[in-house]
C-alpha cells in the first residue's frame, strides 16, 4: 500500500510517499526557517503564506520523483490535521481534501506529535512492543506508551516550555539565532572540543528540573530563568564573550538531555518495555543521542534504543504516512477539519 503523506503544521511543507508504512519512495521537505532566523521565531502568518506558496511545488515534486502515473499508482492520502498553526494546518488540510476529492482516493486524519515517533518504523531496526515514545519538539515534549500501534496511553509532559522552545529560547538569551536547537548544540561542542580540562572545571552549573521528583513531568522554564540570571551576571563583569557563551550553551544542552534521559528510563523501567523511541526535532540532537545509546543492548543496556536519522526526526511527510498505513482509518473528506489543539493525553 502506497500512501502519500501531507505535513504542514509548522514552518515546514512536506509530502512523501511511504510503501507499507515502511519503505520511503520519496520525501521532500521545504523549509521557511530562514525566513524565521530574522525575526528570531515563527510569525504565524509569514509560516502560512510560505505554505500556500510551497504545496503545490512540494506535492509535484514528490509525484514527479516517482515517476509517470504517480497519483495513480497512491493508494491513499494522508495529511496530518493538528497539533499546529492553524494558518500552516489549513493550507495542507484543504490541500489534501481536494486531492482526495478529485481523485476519489480515501483519506486519513494524522496527529502529528503521535506519528512523530513513527519515523522509527522508516529504520531499518524496528521497534518491539510494549515502547515507551519521548516526542521532544518546539511546542511538545510528551512520553508516551506504546502497547500496540492501537493502544497508546499519555504518561506525562511539560508543565510549561517544551524541550524544543527551551533550545530556542536559551538560544535567543545567548544570541545564538534560531533555531535553537542546532545552535546550542554547535556552540556546545566548540566548547566540549576545546575546552576539556575548563569542562571538567565548568563553573557554570544549570538546574536539571524536576530530575529528582518522581513523576513523568518536566518543566523547562526555570531552566531558561537560571540561564538569564548567568547571562545578566557575566554581563556585569564583562565577560559575555564567545567562551563563556559556548560554556553556557554546554550546560544548557547537558541540562535539558540530562532530565530528557532520566525521565524516559524513569518511564521504561516502570512499564518494562522493550523499546525506547524517539521523535521530534530535538531527537536530532546528537548529545541527546550519545546519552541514549550507551543504553543499547550492546552496550549493556536494557532496551532497544530507537533513533531516527536527523533529518527524519525534524518534521517530515514520511512519518505522516507511516503512521497513517499502521492506523489506515479513512473518513470522508468533507469531515477532515484542521484542530490547531489537537489533544495528545490519550
Ligand atoms: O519537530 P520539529 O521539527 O517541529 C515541531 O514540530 O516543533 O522540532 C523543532 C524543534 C525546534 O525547537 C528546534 O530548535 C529543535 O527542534 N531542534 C533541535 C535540534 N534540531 C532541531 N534541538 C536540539 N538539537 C538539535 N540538533
Ligand atoms: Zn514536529
Amino acid at each position: 500500500m502506497r500512501i502519500l503523506g501531507i505535513e504542514t503544521s509548522c514552518d515546514e511543507t512536506a509530502a512523501a510517499i511511504v510503501e507499507n508504512g515502511t519503505k520511503i519512495i520519496t520525501n521532500v521537505v521545504s523549509s521557511s526557517t530562514k525566513l524565521h532566523e530574522k525575526t528570531g521565531g515563527i510569525i504565524p502568518e509569514v509560516a502560512a503564506r510560505e505554505q500556500i506558496k510551497c504545496i503545490i511545488p512540494v506535492i509535484n515534486e514528490t509525484m514527479k520523483q516517482w515517476g509517470n502515473g504517480a497519483m495513480e499508482r497512491i493508494d491513499a492520502i494522508a495529511v496530518t490535521i493538528g497539533p499546529g498553526l492553524i494558518g500552516s494546518l489549513l493550507v495542507g488540510v484543504e490541500t489534501a481534501k481536494t486531492i482526495a476529492y478529485v481523485t476519489g482516493k480515501p483519506i486519513i486524519p494524522v496527529n502529528h506529535i503521535f506519528a512523530h515517533f513513527y519515523a522509527n518504523w522508516l529504520n531499518k531496526k524496528l521497534p518491539q512492543f510494549p515502547a515507551v515514545a519521548l516526542v521532544v519538539s518546539g511546542g511538545h515534549t510528551e512520553l508516551f506508551l506504546i502497547a500496540s500501534h492501537n493502544k497508546f496511553k499519555w504518561l506525562g509532559g511539560t508543565r510549561d516550555d517544551a524541550a524544543g522552545e527551551a533550545f530556542d529560547k536559551t538560544a535567543r538569551l545567548l544570541d545564538l539565532g534560531y533555531p535553537g536547537g542546532p545552535a546550542i548544540a554547535a556552540a556546545a561542542a566548540k566548547f566540549r572540543i576545546k575546552n576539556l580540562e575548563l569542562r571538567f572545571k565548568n563553573k557554570i552549573k544549570l538546574p536539571r528540573p524536576m530530575i529528582e521528583e518522581d513523576n513523568l513531568e518536566f518543566s523547562f522554564s526555570g531552566l531558561k530563568t537560571a540561564v538569564l540570571r548567568e547571562v545578566n551576571k557575566l554581563k556585569n563583569n564583562k565577560q559575555f564573550n564567545r567562551l563563556t557563551i559556548q560554556q553556557l550553551a554546554y550546560e544548557v544542552q547537558e541540562s535539558i538531555t540530562d532530565v530528557l534521559v532520566d525521565k524516559t528510563l524513569k518511564a521504561a523501567k516502570i512499564y518494562h518495555v522493550k523499546s525506547i523511541l524517539l521523535g521530534g526535532g530535538v531527537a536530532a540532537n546528537l548529545r541527546l543521542k550519545e546519552k541514549f545509546s550507551i543504553l543499547n543492548p550492546p552496550a549493556g543496556g536494557r532496551f532497544s534504543i530507537h533513533i531516527p536519522p536527523p533529518p527524519l526526526c525534524t518534521d517530515n511527510a514520511a512519518y505522516i504516512a507511516s503512521y497513517a498505513y499502521f492506523h489506515n482509518q479513512p473518513i470522508p473528506w468533507q469531515n477532515i477539519q484542521a484542530k490547531p489543539d489537537l489533544e495528545v493525553e490519550v
